[in-house]
């Protein structure tokens, strides 16, 4: 997780999402602009987490105002081999998604499933009946010295649409600094 420490930019995003305004499944391009902070420890008595302090944002490509935004934490308990990630986004929705990895692992996935109680996702009232997220899974790919790509799944299940929405976004971030 230490690789991932900086400021992160990519212009490489792809977004696939039910879109409201059209009413079927439309694909975004997007650039984003990441920043992650390391900070540690943190003790839950015996436990001891390192991680990164975590904000990002994404702008259709052309746009100033960003469509898509995260504010969290990453998250790394060496006892346990644990990567997490607990995050917000802005709809009303908080996730804490989580997996094995090694230390030195270059490639790690972290996932959350409504209703558990551990690795779960949270939806305010208005979205858990028009567009329940059921589904969270995220891959972290560290590429080389300072380009990571993720690859992420949302599944939604959406009142206006038949069967589940893969609501799907990736990128590829290269660090400006830090
Ligand atoms: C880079 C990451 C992401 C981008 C760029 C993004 C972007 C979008 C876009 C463009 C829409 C369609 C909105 C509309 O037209 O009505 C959407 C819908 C949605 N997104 Fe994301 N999203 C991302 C990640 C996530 C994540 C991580 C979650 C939750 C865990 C999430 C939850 C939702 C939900 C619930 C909707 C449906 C809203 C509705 O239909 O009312 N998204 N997202």
């Amino acid at each position: 997780m230490a690789a991932l420490a900086g400021e992160w930019e990519g212009d490489e995003g792809l977004d696939v999402a039910f879109s409201n305004a059209e009413g079927r499944i439309v694909e975004t391009p997007f650039r984003e602009r990441m920043s992650l902070k390391p900070f540690g420890p943190v003790n839950n008595g015996p436990q001891v987490l390192y991680g990164l302090d975590y904000r990002t944002a994404a702008w259709r490509i052309g746009e100033e105002n960003p469509f898509h935004t995260e504010l969290g934490y990453w998250l790394w308990d060496a006892v346990a081999g644990q990567v997490m990630r607990c995050f917000t986004v802005p709809r009303g929705q908080s996730v804490l998604a989580g997996g094995t990895a090694a230390p030195d692992a270059t490639t790690f996935t972290m996932r959350a499933e409504v209703e558990s109680e551990t690795y779960g996702i949270l939806s305010n009232i208005y979205l858990a009946k028009a567009a329940r997220t059921t589904g969270f899974e995220v891959t972290v790919t560290v590429q080389a010295d300072g380009v990571f790509a993720y690859s992420e799944k949302t599944l939604i299940t959406h009142a206006r649409w038949d069967g589940v929405v893969e609501h799907t976004d990736r990128n590829v971030l290269r660090r400006i600094a830090g």
